[in-house]
């Protein structure tokens, strides 16, 4: 412990951060007020598919308040129309053919003030000539069906892509064995992150230095710099990115949004800085969505309960634009990891992408790419496949769960599972849920006609992209770099790649130093989220921040403590051989008393002491960290459920959360990024659903639509802890941040489906709404 009690390295302690965010002192992109600053508004297409006859901006321009009205044209003369996509897809920064998803960006006013922006957009004219619209990705590759990416060359259809992994022929040849095959559709419906904050931008092009200060809320600086020097033709060095305070992200914020394009033309127009920042609306409705996976899942297994194998087909909505945002080779994102937590002898999948009318995105909402579709299926999947042997769910996962001595797993699509023990988990789960007293309340209440169900998820997450020969994004590599400095003091500064969106970071990698130093996390600044000050790396999403910078930055202190070694060495007379390391000093072995603490190191090195070989003249030490694999947290999860069968109303009652994530480094953090993902998970399987007329209109642009969880959904979480270090993590510690996310919802609707046993309802999609379940009760489908 430190004077003022915090842990000298992991353990729990009050976020760093929150002495500001408290006080209501945070800064974010909003925040940023710049001398002569100028306001953006985006004008959106009210149609999902349309021609534009003709874009008249006189009136918008007359207004007294307005410095600019930005359309196409003027981008077409810049090169800028069109961007590419994190997919390699190009995207309409604003339309000039076609509009093709409703709230598609047509044009930007830049005005004095917020107000005046927004009003002078209803005085531009646009002429639109409307289009068929495909709203349904069920229909999106009939043959009638109208081509929405005619810009494309060449382009037909609308596939985007197909994309296969595993082994069909002895996947196909375990199916023919089985004694029992359970087949089913499944819906991820589309859903959208909604962080908190919305995203914005204040970009302001400086022309006499010719360089671009970009204050955004993007999850990845370093990458965003890139990728706006290559479209904006704007050398690297002279683009700096700035990501302040950030509101939440969970995907939202990774993409590179066209608005963020229009306000730095609209600075390099006017001379001036502009800001735009989206509204609550905007956000919902065309900023990167997640999920919509129309899967087809079957599940193979022996009449006494061995599951043998998988087959998946699913049909990936992407929208107007192929947004995803996932390493370049794996357009379903890491989805082929659907075996989930089970050891099978073979399995398949099989994906293919299409365009729709509708916003583009597709990002990995608290996920590590589309591992949530995928756990969803699969935990589904064994339900049914429970039901129809007539066997308890948890009896059949605990027969068919990989078990310790399997690590390092290699399952059947190809992932290299790390470390584990999932028996132990679901163990833990039970006992800690009273699994037994539970099934015996539940046939009590079902003989007095009460429907009360037990859900049970066993997940996998794959977290911390790369390794970076096998994943990068648009050519940059996975890993992430980190800068240890430390002052003549003793006190550090640790700068690091990834960027916080509200996890914590601050703390856990001030913990992460104090750890390997024996400093106190109080003795150590954390700098992110500033190109100009930190190293280059690929930034925070999927979980990654943890199992790749947190690496660096352990083995970043660790290089400093080698080279304090090599300093104590000459300070003390002694080889460095016969140097021992206990929390905080080099100390002479044998002779404990005999040392030098971190402090008097530092303040050495910087001092006239003769320096030995190998040290310059202080412990500065860097690292670039490229993973050797993901890291592979997992959980067991149980949620119990009451549901009245005469409105449909689902009450979560208890939720019985064990994780797994290695080492941690501040529990409390943990919980927190748990907690935050079960209410994710409650919002997802029963209210959340970004929805469309067969116009394409969208059903979900507020949150008066588009409902998300509050603690009244919630029950108290009851948490379980496991820890099984990841054998490759210099720490031993694996991502969190959205494991409970991936594992609930599936929990959740299992539960729903538990309780609806007597009605013989097998499955039915999220949301599970009042009228869904009731519809369910009933026998009908929902939308009759
Ligand atoms: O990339 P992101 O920060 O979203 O996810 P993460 O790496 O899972 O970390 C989320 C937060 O939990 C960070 O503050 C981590 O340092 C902390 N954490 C922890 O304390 N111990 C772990 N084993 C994993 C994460």
């Amino acid at each position: 412990m430190s004077a003022n009690g915090s842990p000298m390295g992991f353990g729990r302690m009050r976020r760093k951060e929150d002495a500001r965010f408290v006080r209501g002192r945070g800064t974010y992109v909003d925040d940023v007020r710049l001398p002569g600053m100028l306001h953006g508004a985006v004008l959106r297409s009210p149609l999902a598919h349309a021609r534009i006859e003709s874009i008249d901006t006189t009136a918008a321009e007359a207004h007294p308040k307005v410095q600019a009205v930005i359309t196409a044209s003027e981008l077409a003369e810049r090169g800028l129309a069109w961007m590419p996509t994190l997919s390699y897809d190009t995207q309409a920064v604003l339309a000039s053919d076609k509009v093709r998803f409703q709230g598609q960006e047509v044009a930007f006013v830049v005005a004095e003030d917020h107000y005046a922006a927004r009003d002078a957009l209803a005085l531009i004219d646009v002429e639109y000539s409307p289009l068929p619209v495909v709203a349904d990705a069920g229909t999106s590759l009939d043959e009638s069906t109208v081509v929405i990416r005619d810009d494309l060359k060449d382009k037909q259809d609308n596939r985007i892509f197909d994309w296969e992994a595993g082994d069909k022929a002895s996947t196909d040849a375990v199916f023919a064995k089985a004694d029992v095959v359970v087949a089913q559709d499944v819906l991820y419906p589309r859903v959208h992150p909604a962080p908190l904050e919305t995203c914005g931008i204040v970009a302001d092009f400086d022309p006499i230095a010719e360089k671009l200060t970009a204050w955004s809320t993007t999850q990845a600086p370093h990458a965003h710099r890139t990728l706006l020097a290559s479209v904006l033709g704007i050398p690297e060095h002279r683009i700096r990115v700035i990501s302040p305070d950030v509101g939440g992200g969970f995907g939202n914020k990774v993409p590179i949004y066209p608005a963020y394009l229009c306000a730095v033309v609209g600075s390099m127009i006017t001379g001036r800085p502009v800001k735009w920042a989206e509204d609550r609306s905007e956000n919902l409705m065309t900023s990167a969505f997640a999920r919509d996976y129309h899967m087809r899942g079957e599940i193979a297994a022996t009449s006494d309960g061995k599951i043998l194998g998988l087959r998946v087909r699913v049909l990936a909505d992407h929208g107007a634009f192929n947004c995803t945002a996932q390493p370049t080779d794996y357009p379903a994102g890491f989805f082929h990891i659907v075996t989930g937590s089970y050891d099978l002898q073979a399995a398949h999948c099989e994906v293919t992408g299409v365009y729709t009318n509708k916003a583009p995105g597709g990002v990995a909402y608290a996920c590590s790419f589309r591992i949530a579709e995928a756990s969803y299926l699969v935990e589904r999947l064994v339900d049914m496949l429970a039901l129809e042997l007539d066997t308890d769910p948890a009896e059949l996962r605990m027969r068919n769960l990989l078990r310790p001595g399997q690590f390092p797993y290699v399952c059947p699509t190809g992932w290299e599972y790390d470390s584990g023990n999932y028996p132990a988990a679901l163990e833990l789960a039970m006992k800690t849920a009273g699994y037994e007293a539970l099934r015996a309340e539940q046939a009590a209440k079902r003989e007095r006609g009460e429907y009360m169900g037990i859900g049970i998820s066993c997940f996998t997450e794959a977290v911390g992209a790369g390794p970076r020969k096998h994943m990068d994004i648009l050519g940059l590599g996975m890993a992430d770099g980190c800068e240890l400095r430390i002052h003549p003091t003793g006190s550090a500064v640790l700068r690091i790649s990834v960027q916080s969106q509200g996890q914590g970071h601050e703390t856990t990698f001030a913990q992460i130093v104090a750890h390997e130093l024996g400093i106190s996390p109080d003795e150590v600044e954390v700098v992110h989220g500033d190109t100009d000050q930190t190293p280059f790396g690929l930034g925070t999403y999927g979980s990654r921040s943890t199992p790749v910078s947190g690496a660096a930055a352990a083995v970043a202190a660790q290089r400093v403590r080698e080279r304090a070694k090599l300093v104590a060495s000459a300070m003390l007379e002694v080889s460095p051989s016969d140097l021992d390391w206990e929390r905080g000093r080099w100390f002479v072995r044998g002779a404990p008393t005999i040392g030098r603490t971190i402090t008097e190191i530092a303040a050495a090195a910087h001092s006239s002491l003769e320096l030995p070989d190998g040290v310059e003249g202080h412990l500065d030490a860097s690292c670039v960290y490229n993973p050797p694999n993901l890291t592979f947290p997992y959980g067991a999860y149980i949620c119990v459920v009451d549901v009245d069968p005469g409105t449909g109303q689902v009450k979560v009652r208890r939720f019985i959360a064990v994780d797994d994530c290695g080492t941690r480094i501040n529990p409390t953090i943990v919980e927190g990024q748990i907690h935050g993902g079960l209410a994710d998970g409650i919002g997802m399987a029963l209210m959340e659903l970004m929805a469309f007329d067969s116009d394409g209109n969208c059903l979900g642009g507020s949150f008066m639509d588009y409902l998300l969880p509050t603690s009244v959904e919630c029950p108290p979480w009851e948490l379980g802890e496991m820890v099984t270090p990841s054998p490759h993590h210099p720490l031993g510690a694996k991502g969190i941040g959205e494991s409970a996310t991936v594992g609930s919802p599936a929990a959740v609707v299992n539960a729903i489906m538990d309780a609806l046993k007597p009605f013989d309802v097998r499955h039915a999609d999220m949301p599970l709404t009042p009228a869904a379940v009731w519809c369910a009760i009933q026998g009908r489908p929902l939308r009759s």
